[in-house]
Parts: C-alpha cells; sequence; structure tokens
C-alpha cells in the first residue's frame, strides 16, 4: 500500500517536472521526482545512467542544479539558491546536505523578520551570502558530510564521513573532519 502511494507520487510529481520548460532529466536516469521541490524560473538537468534518491530545494527564482551521467545521490538534500553543479562519475552517500548559501544573515536586524515574512510567502535575500557550489567529476562524498557555500570539490576527492566542508578541496585529496582538513593525498596509481 505504501510502496503503491509513492510509486503514484513519482509518477505524479515526473508528469510534473516534464511540463516545466527549464527540466531536462534523462530517461535513463532514476530519479525520485516527489522529492523534487522546483520553482518558475529554476534550471534541473540530470544526465545520463544516473540514481537520485536525494530531495532538492530550489529556494530562490533562477536557481540552477546540474547533475551529470553515473550520479549516485542517497537520501541526502541540495538547497540551491544560486547554482549546484555535479559532474560525472560522483559517488555522494545518504545524509549529505549540500546548501549554497546561508539561509539568514548574521546581522539580527537582517534576518529579524525572516519567519514573518515566510509566513506570507516572501523571502528577502538581500542580506544573505551564497555562492555556487561545484563537484569535479569521480569525487566521493562519504555519509553526512556537510558542503557549505561557495566550496568546490576537485576531480576524484574523497570527503570522510561526517566532515564540514567550508573551502574549496583539492583534486585527488582525501579530507576529513570540521572543519574538513587534507589527510591524505591519492597517489597517481590509485587515481
Ligand atoms: C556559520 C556561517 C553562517 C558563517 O558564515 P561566514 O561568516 O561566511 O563564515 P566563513 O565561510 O567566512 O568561514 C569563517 C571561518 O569559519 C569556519 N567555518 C564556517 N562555518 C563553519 C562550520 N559550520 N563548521 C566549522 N567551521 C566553520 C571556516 O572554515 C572559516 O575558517 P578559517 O577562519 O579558519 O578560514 C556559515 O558558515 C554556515 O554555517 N552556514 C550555514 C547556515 C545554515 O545552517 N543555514 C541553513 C538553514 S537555517
Amino acid at each position: 500500500m505504501f510502496k503503491t502511494l509513492i510509486f503514484l507520487q513519482n509518477i505524479f510529481a515526473s508528469r510534473r517536472l516534464a511540463a516545466c520548460k527549464n527540466v531536462k532529466i534523462s530517461s535513463l536516469s532514476k530519479v525520485e521526482s516527489r522529492k523534487i521541490h522546483i520553482k518558475n524560473n529554476c534550471r534541473l538537468e540530470i544526465g545520463d545512467g544516473s540514481i537520485i534518491e536525494a530531495a532538492i530545494f530550489f529556494d530562490r527564482d533562477g536557481a540552477s542544479v546540474k547533475i551529470g551521467n553515473r550520479v549516485f545521490i542517497g537520501g541526502s538534500s541540495l538547497v540551491c539558491a544560486e547554482s549546484i553543479e555535479i559532474g560525472d562519475d560522483i559517488l555522494i552517500s545518504w545524509g549529505c546536505t549540500i546548501v549554497d548559501h546561508d539561509s539568514h544573515a548574521i546581522d539580527w536586524q537582517h534576518r529579524s523578520q525572516d519567519v514573518q515574512k515566510w509566513c506570507h510567502g516572501h523571502k528577502d535575500w538581500q542580506f544573505v551570502k551564497s555562492s555556487p557550489i561545484k563537484i569535479g567529476n569521480r569525487a566521493w562524498l562519504g555519509f553526512n558530510v556537510t558542503l557549505l557555500k561557495g566550496v568546490k570539490i576537485g576531480e576524484g576527492a574523497v570527503v570522510g564521513a561526517c566532515s564540514v566542508v567550508t573551502k574549496d578541496v583539492p583534486p585527488y585529496t582525501v579530507v576529513a573532519g570540521n572543519p574538513a582538513r587534507v589527510i591524505r593525498e591519492i597517489p597517481p596509481g590509485e587515481q
């Protein structure tokens, strides 16, 4: 019964997505469409052979999420106000949060009205920091990893479980911790 409900929700959601002009999802990918919360003027692309079980939230008009080929994303969350770009051949585990903005301003005066405005369907982005996130080909993010605004994950990099990434990760390095630090370089023979 529950499985049938989820199946039907996915069918309705994929029809809704197919009707959006800026959405391109390859028929060769498996996507949990009911978890995708698209807005007008936002862009979503998913390439071939990917499995996307994550929830994707488009928080701001014009936000863009691009996911390449042969990407796996488990039960994670992508939260986008600007741009999240995920390359090819990437593994992203469960419990990960990839968010390209802070949601609120540091200055209390500038976030004091946030909840009241939400109640009326408004959001003021003027004082909220945001910056695009990019994940290079062949990267692997372990479970419960968090990527904060502006982070670029280099090609073939590995991010250890439960890390909080606040700065760019160089290609073919292993990083871990909070905030994440390089713990090892991956030698050419293992790349
Ligand atoms: C806390 C926060 C708002 C600070 O943003 P900021 O002032 O732009 O901070 P910066 O990115 O300049 O980082 C400053 C330093 O703190 C560290 N840092 C920032 N956030 C961190 C975090 N969450 N965990 C560990 N270290 C963190 C950075 O590595 C950097 O370290 P350095 O001084 O050694 O270079 C932001 O990092 C954050 O956590 N944003 C997410 C907010 C959130 O949860 N929103 C969701 C909905 S409410």
